[in-house]
């Protein structure tokens, strides 16, 4: 019983390490999916280089301000009709995309958010932890609907905010961890563990209700 792999293109808006981490993994054969292409909003993303290096088609839209979003989706929904994926993954991509074009996409595209959705929708979350106090944080999976970062959750990493934590150190702590569920969900979605199906994500033939927690509250070993 083999699956044909499921084409991915993912959206970034500048490093590309979760574009990456999940890149490598379907190169060794550790997810069932290919990544045919990585599209910016921004000509100078770094992540540009690391897709190119990887043997990955990349495709720059400029991004030119909310006024420019009808031109920018049409240019992008053109690369995409091309590429023809069966998911969409925004990956570090800081562009909010319209109502119709996430609608008629719906089930079909994926982010991830560096927080504990619903907590710190938006901009600098690892900021406004450390300024609530929080004991703990994390990353969110989510598949993207309308409302921002307000779409269905499949997975959640959590980390410890320790005394003495800043901006930078929960960045590193938080995206060592979107490196390893961003991949998972991917995994199980060319698996077709999971499905989008009345308008709800299902894992392994049930509605999934609440997100799955992956708890790195222990340190990482690497
Ligand atoms: C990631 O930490 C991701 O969670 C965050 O941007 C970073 C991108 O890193 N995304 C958002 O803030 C979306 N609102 P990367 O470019 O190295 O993958």
């Amino acid at each position: 019983m083999s699956r044909p792999p499921l084409q991915i293109a993912i959206l970034i808006s500048g490093r590309g390490s979760n574009m990456a981490a999940i890149a490598r993994r379907c190169r060794e054969g550790r997810i069932n999916a290919r990544v045919g292409a990585v599209i910016s909003d921004r000509p100078g993303a770094a992540g540009l280089d690391t897709a190119r290096a990887l043997g990955i088609a990349t495709h720059v839209v400029p991004w030119q301000g909310p006024a420019g979003r009808p031109a920018f989706e049409q240019a992008l929904a053109r690369i995409l009709a091309a590429a023809n994926p069966g998911i969409i993954v925004l990956a570090g991509f800081m562009r909010i995309l319209s109502p119709q074009f996430v609608a008629s996409r719906a089930g079909r595209i994926l982010n991830i958010h560096p927080s504990l959705l619903p907590r710190y929708r938006g901009l600098h979350t690892h900021r406004r932890v450390l300024e609530a106090g929080d004991r703990e944080h994390g990353a969110s999976v989510h598949f993207v609907t309308a409302e921002l970062d307000g779409g269905p959750i499949v997975v959640q990493s959590r980390i410890a905010v320790t005394a003495g934590d800043t901006e930078e150190s929960l960045s590193a702590r938080v995206q060592a961890t979107e490196h390893i569920i961003y991949p998972r969900v991917i995994g199980w979605l060319a698996d077709g563990r999971l499905q989008w199906r009345q308008d709800r994500p299902w894992l392994d033939g049930r509605p999934l209700d609440e997100p799955v927690l992956e708890d790195f509250r222990e340190p990482l070993q690497s």
